[in-house]
């Protein structure tokens, strides 16, 4: 009798160990557990950085494609040089409109990056040139600077010495309107009037010279069938 109880424990040790080796032995801890409903948690897409055939080198992450450039991406051609900055001042030129709402958004964006240094007057007189943790900073005033809107857009992409580069923080748009209330800011210290005005006056001059222009009038002229 005594013999038979034991002979049944063993079997039910022995059987409950097997269960448990062949149960552990397909768990693998480095992959997630059964899977419900697979589609939930594999994508369908190629995975970043993932490993597929169909790629070179099995790599799901590749280059671009050489002369291509991000979507919103705008080429500048001026080196980050001293002959650079002076090329991007003598020949830059903003392509937007100065307006109201432009200087306003300009004034804003200058507040949050630029105004720590410069000083919200553009003096050079901002917190961290007050507490000389910046050297040098200029007033836009300053004669000897020729500051100007092209010159003002070069610094921004590239920045100048101890003044770091705002490329990756502002889009095209939002440097030119930093530069047009850099340039209010200069008029003002200057005792000058402000972008606005000289702007819509800039206009208005413009469009008379094109219209007694005589190189324009000659070349309209040629350019009528005789
Ligand atoms: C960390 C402080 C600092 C900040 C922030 C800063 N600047 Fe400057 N900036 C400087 C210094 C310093 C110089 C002088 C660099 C030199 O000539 O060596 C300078 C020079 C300039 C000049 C003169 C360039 C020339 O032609 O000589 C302009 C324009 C200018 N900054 C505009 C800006 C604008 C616009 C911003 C904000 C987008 C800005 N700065 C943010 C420190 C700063």
């Amino acid at each position: 009798m005594s013999t038979t109880t034991n002979m049944k424990t063993f079997k039910n040790i022995a059987i409950a160990i097997f269960a448990a080796i062949v149960m552990v032995s397909c768990f693998n801890d480095k992959k997630p557990n059964y899977q419900y409903f697979p589609n939930m948690y594999e994508p369908v897409g190629y995975e970043t950085y993932g490993e597929y055939g169909i790629f070179p080198d099995q790599q799901e992450a590749m280059l671009p494609v050489k002369n291509t450039v991000p979507r919103g991406f705008v080429p500048y051609d001026y080196d980050d040089s001293t002959e650079g900055l002076e090329l991007a001042k003598a020949e830059l030129k903003n392509p937007y409109e100065v307006t109201e709402e432009n200087l306003a958004v300009g004034n804003q964006l200058y507040t949050v990056y630029c105004a720590v240094c410069h000083g919200d007057k553009g003096d050079g007189k901002g917190i961290l040139a007050t507490r000389e943790k910046f050297l040098g900073i200029p007033s836009y005033a300053d004669a000897g600077r020729n500051i100007v809107p092209g010159g003002i857009y070069h610094v921004e992409i590239y920045g100048l010495n101890a003044m770091g580069s705002y490329a990756s923080q502002t889009n095209e748009k939002e440097r030119w309107q930093i530069a047009m209330h850099v340039m209010d800011l200069k008029a003002a210290l200057n005792g000058e009037p402000g972008v606005l005005e000289t702007s819509k006056a800039g206009a208005m001059s413009d469009s008379t010279k094109v219209e007694t222009n005589p190189a324009v009038a000659n070349t309209a002229s040629e350019l009528e069938p005789k």
